[in-house]
């Protein structure tokens, strides 16, 4: 038994120098500490040693499995600062390394456009009020006095989902949402997508759209005009006009369609106005009674006008864009050069 216990502890001293890593150490010690291992066995034997030798052979045992499992304590710490600080040799950082080019992004410009404009007539009072793109026949098209049958459904190609329900085609659905659910004084804005089926250099099946909404005792032409005025020298420059055309629109009269004077040449002609000195921008006009009348606002008592301007175009016209499709292809070289 003791030469037993002499040769274990031998070769315990010559292994455990050798196991080089935890692992390596682990499987050593099972060899011997482990359930079936040669010093619990060995422990498990004494019940066969005669009955006056057990105590001192018990503790001749036990002192090597005590020696033993300090041993592997200790090499165990060992290994740990030594795979502890081989980790840390790999895995070092050099903080003084110059860093790696992230790049950053930029601000989409029908975004900037957004922002701007909700700046410039949050600046005149005005609430932002956005609807949903999935929209009601009713709210897209019959409150804005345009029933069923009425041919200016033609002037928008629509997307029909079913019969009731179609994808807005003008954020002007967003005035009768407004009126039904709050009593003049309005000043709001409404902007978002728009769907139409149309798609070429100035045409995208979607865009966007700001409405904007004016209602309240005496509110003119006028006024419309002179919001205008200062909108359109806000977003371009000081110097720039406005013009009002008589048109058509169902849900305005009268119905007016604005131009500005052109920010590139100053008025004078050039490629971008086509030579006029002026470029449409937007629709306007008085709101339509009937479509006061379908809001339950009194048409006798207050009075209001409306607009409606696309994003796409007022970036266009801003940045000298010639073609809508780059705003929807997000190619990064046309994209990054529109800085916040
Ligand atoms: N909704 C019209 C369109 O999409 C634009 C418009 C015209 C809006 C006149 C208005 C308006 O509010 O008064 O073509």
């Amino acid at each position: 038994m003791q030469e037993k216990l002499e040769a274990i502890r031998r070769e315990i001293e010559a292994g455990i120098g050798q196991a080089n890593s935890r692992k390596e150490l682990f499987e050593l010690k099972m060899k011997y500490l482990g359930k079936t291992g040669e010093i619990t066995a060995l422990l498990k034997g004494m019940r066969d040693v005669p009955a006056e030798e057990r105590p001192a052979m018990g503790k001749l045992v036990n002192d090597v499995r005590s020696w033993a499992e300090e041993l592997f304590a200790a090499r165990e710490e060992e290994l740990k600062a030594k795979e502890l600080s081989e980790k840390y040799a790999s895995e070092k950082l050099d903080v003084t390394m110059p860093a790696r080019f992230v790049g950053t992004g930029s601000v989409h410009p029908v975004t900037l456009v957004r922002r701007e404009l909700i700046d410039i007539f949050a600046g005149m009072g005005f609430d932002v009020f956005e609807g949903p793109e999935i929209e009601k026949d009713y709210y897209n098209f019959q409150a804005l006095n345009i029933p069923a049958d009425h041919p200016a459904r033609d002037m928008q190609d629509t997307f029909f989902i079913t019969g009731e329900y179609l994808l807005r085609s003008q954020t002007s659905s967003g005035q009768i949402r407004v009126m039904e659910n709050k009593k003049p004084p309005i000043k709001v804005l409404s902007p978002g997508r728009v769907y139409r089926s149309d798609s070429d250099a100035t045409h995208s099946p979607m865009f966007h759209q700001m409405e904007g909404l004016v209602v309240d005792k005496g509110i003119t032409l006028n006024d419309l005009k002179g919001l205008l005025d200062e909108f359109a020298r806000r977003m371009f420059n000081s110097e720039t006009k406005t013009r009002l055309r008589p048109s058509y629109f169902p849900f305005t009269e009268p119905s007016v369609e604005v131009d500005l004077s052109c920010s590139n040449c100053g008025g004078k002609g050039c490629r971008i106005c086509k030579g006029t000195g002026w470029i449409e921008v937007l629709g306007a006009g008085m709101v339509n009674r009937r479509v006061l009348e379908n809001c339950g606002v009194d048409p006798d008592v207050y009075t209001g006008f409306a607009f409606g301007m696309g994003l796409e175009r007022i970036a266009m016209i801003k940045y000298g864009i010639n073609d809508i499709r780059l705003m929807f292809e997000g190619d990064v070289r046309f994209l990054k050069q529109f800085k916040d």
